[in-house]
């Protein structure tokens, strides 16, 4: 099937949950991505945070191929090879004590806000007082499941499914005085991105982190972080949490856990997890052989190849020419983010939505949040040399601007 006939069926087959960009990819090469005619594109998003290691890269297909000639699934009622031995590196590298293994990003933070509500009901056992609501922050995005969107700020994710899950108030992001303001011990967690994603690449500010932290010890409250699109090396360390020397009660992590085949994880701290016994919460899939193989590979692979600090020194190269881009344009009115996970603030939606289309034009692939941010969420093993055909690129197109060009459709769909 060609382009046209998958989009045809497509339009009547599928649920229209996405409005897909008209490109159909049937290969991958390191950081490229090839279509159908054989053409190569520079991926800047990777499949929204997800290829790390890029495409086709041998750890990750030997890892497949040899798990799944092996053992594929196994349910969690019984035991195999993988879960151990991932959960031993998830804890060494997160500094918390245990693991629940998944599927997804939203299956990973319903089951945090599961176990903030449980770990609620274990101290209310013991006779403390505590409430069962959450503070989540203006502009986070936490997934699609019930609880998810429940704790997800913008308006059109929770309205179409209301009610979704009650008790949730939203907190003004980075606003210290409403965050103290909010809490009480009604509320059982706090939920944030250290770096929002989805609502336009947002580093949380420390003295917002320490007051979160703060307040949850004052009552026994988690804190939840949610490191699904900005943990698991993103950032040049292993947690963007580990940017502040903060550790939260529970973090969740998904997209480049298995470079592709899905998989999600809970990692929390001992005492939250007392809050969890046999029976409470599972999952069929979640933690399978062919994940956990998967997962290991990538973890040892970033480890032998250094790429935390190549993601740092390629990171700064990356913001810094971006910076130098700001300097020269006006339209250009912010540059974020930490790692490889930047993001380019633009004066206009409609600015942002043509030069996303032209780098589209060129072959390079970036993505488009929160209106008016390029969103730049590379492979791991970018190089400089990208760096630089990217930004000129962009230079160009900027430049070129007022010409104008085809808008297309905005793709931030997490
Ligand atoms: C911070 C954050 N949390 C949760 C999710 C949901 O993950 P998934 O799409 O795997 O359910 C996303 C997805 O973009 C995310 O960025």
């Amino acid at each position: 099937m060609n382009l046209a006939s998958i989009q045809a069926a497509e339009s009547k087959l599928l649920l229209q949950t996405y409005e897909r960009n008209p490109y159909l990819f049937v290969s991958g090469q390191g950081v490229y991505l090839r279509d159908e005619n054989g053409q190569d594109y520079l991926d800047l998003l990777s499949g929204i945070g997800v290829s790390a290691l890029g495409y086709a890269h041998p750890a990750v297909e030997e890892a497949i191929v040899r798990q799944s000639t092996r053992l594929i699934h196994t349910s969690n009622l019984f035991f195999h090879e993988g879960t151990a031995e991932l959960a031993l590196r998830l804890t060494e590298i997160s500094g918390l004590d245990r693991v629940f293994l998944c599927n997804s990003g939203t299956e990973a933070w319903e089951a945090a806000l599961k176990l903030s509500r449980a770990h609620t009901g274990r101290l209310r056992g013991e006779g403390r007082n505590i409430g069962s609501k959450f503070l989540a922050l203006e502009h986070s995005f936490h997934g699609r499941s019930m609880g998810s969107v429940a704790t997800t700020h913008k308006e059109k994710y929770r309205e179409p499914f209301q009610p979704v899950m009650p008790g949730v108030e939203f907190v003004r992001f980075n606003d210290v005085a409403d965050l103290r303001a909010k809490f009480s011990d009604e509320i059982c967690a706090i939920c944030i991105e250290p770096v929002q994603g989805e609502g336009g690449i947002h580093p949380i500010s420390r003295k917002f982190f320490e007051a979160a932290r703060e307040l949850c010890d004052s009552t026994g409250a988690l804190l939840l972080a949610d490191e699904i699109q900005c943990g698991f090396g993103r950032t040049g360390k292993w947690f963007a949490y580990q940017h502040y020397g903060i550790l939260p009660d529970v973090t969740t992590l998904a997209k480049p856990i298995a470079n592709g085949i899905p998989m999600g994880a809970v990692l929390c701290t001992n005492n939250a997890a007392q809050a969890i016994t046999p029976g409470m919460h599972g999952t069929t899939f979640g933690g399978g052989p062919l994940a956990c193989a998967v997962a290991i590979a990538v973890i040892d692979t970033i480890k032998r190849d250094n790429l935390l600090e190549h993601i740092q020194d390629t990171g700064e190269f990356f913001h810094g020419e971006l910076s130098k881009l700001a300097a020269r344009h006006d339209c250009i009115v912010d540059v974020r983010g930490i790692g490889l996970m930047l993001g380019l603030e633009l004066n206009s939606a409609e600015l942002a939505k043509q030069v996303a289309a032209q780098l589209m034009d060129r072959r390079i692939i970036v993505n488009r949040t929160s209106e008016t941010v390029l969103r730049f969420l590379p492979p791991y093993i970018l190089e400089r040399k990208h760096i630089e055909t990217a930004v000129k690129a962009l230079d160009e197109i900027v430049s070129a601007a007022y010409a104008g060009a085809a808008p297309a459709g905005e793709q931030s769909h997490g």
